[in-house]
């Protein structure tokens, strides 16, 4: 039995049939549903938003993990805590308020993730990892589903489990893309906490247990 959470993402099921494949992710020892919310802007393509998330919160108890790739995430997070969401996760690289977004989050009594795309070394965390609550290390470029890891990122995943140990600090470390058989015990191995996987759960490949 793993320990790490497995966090199935939205973005590889059938959109028809919501229902449907949270029950999926729910029989198949899913932890939380991993939503991709995206713009059009900061990726190219657009998903859903707060209505979807608002009418599939009635389906499960299953805790949300919401991934924003979107510009300006601090005009969007009460929307997305009114809608239902638990874990709201933002992009380092959409904002120039990482640490007030984090900040707005928490006074919702919700917990924070600051994401980082694959150009955007730890380094640059220092001042926000006492404060958030999981850091995403996107293991692929944000935007599409299916993708290939780029192994290089999960040296990230190895860098931030030892500054949060050197550090004392509790922050969540969550790896998403190009999670597969074959990848998955790299990025356990490196120290993930949580695990996000689209096609291969959706495709019914991937082993878990
Ligand atoms: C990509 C999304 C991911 C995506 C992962 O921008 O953030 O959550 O669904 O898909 P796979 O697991 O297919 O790489
Ligand atoms: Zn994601």
């Amino acid at each position: 039995m793993k320990t790490q959470i497995l966090a199935p993402s939205l973005l590889s099921a059938d959109f028809s049939n919501l229902g449907s494949e949270i029950k999926k992710i729910e029989n198949n020892q899913g932890g939380a549903v991993h939503i991709d919310v995206m713009d059009g802007s900061f990726v190219p393509e657009i998903t859903y938003g707060e209505p979807v998330i608002r009418s599939i919160r009635k389906l499960t108890k299953l805790p949300f993990d919401v991934h924003l790739m979107i510009e300006k995430p601090e005009l969007h997070i009460e929307s997305f805590v009114n809608a239902g969401a638990d874990w709201i996760t933002f992009h380092f690289e959409a904002t120039n308020h990482v640490h007030r977004i984090i900040q707005m989050i928490h006074e919702a009594g919700k917990k924070a993730g600051v994401a980082v795309c694959p150009g955007t070394p730890v380094s640059l965390l220092s001042e926000i990892l006492p404060s958030a609550d999981i850091i995403l290390v996107m293991t692929v470029n944000p935007g599409w589903g299916g993708q290939k890891i780029i192994p290089s990122c999960v040296e990230k995943v190895a860098e931030l489990k030892k500054y949060r140990e050197e550090h004392s600090l509790n922050y969540k470390i969550s790896v998403d893309g190009g999670i597969n058989n074959e990848t998955l015990s790299s990025v356990i191995d490196a120290g993930t906490d949580i695990v996000v996987s689209g096609s291969c759960f959706f495709n019914g490949s991937l082993k878990w247990s």
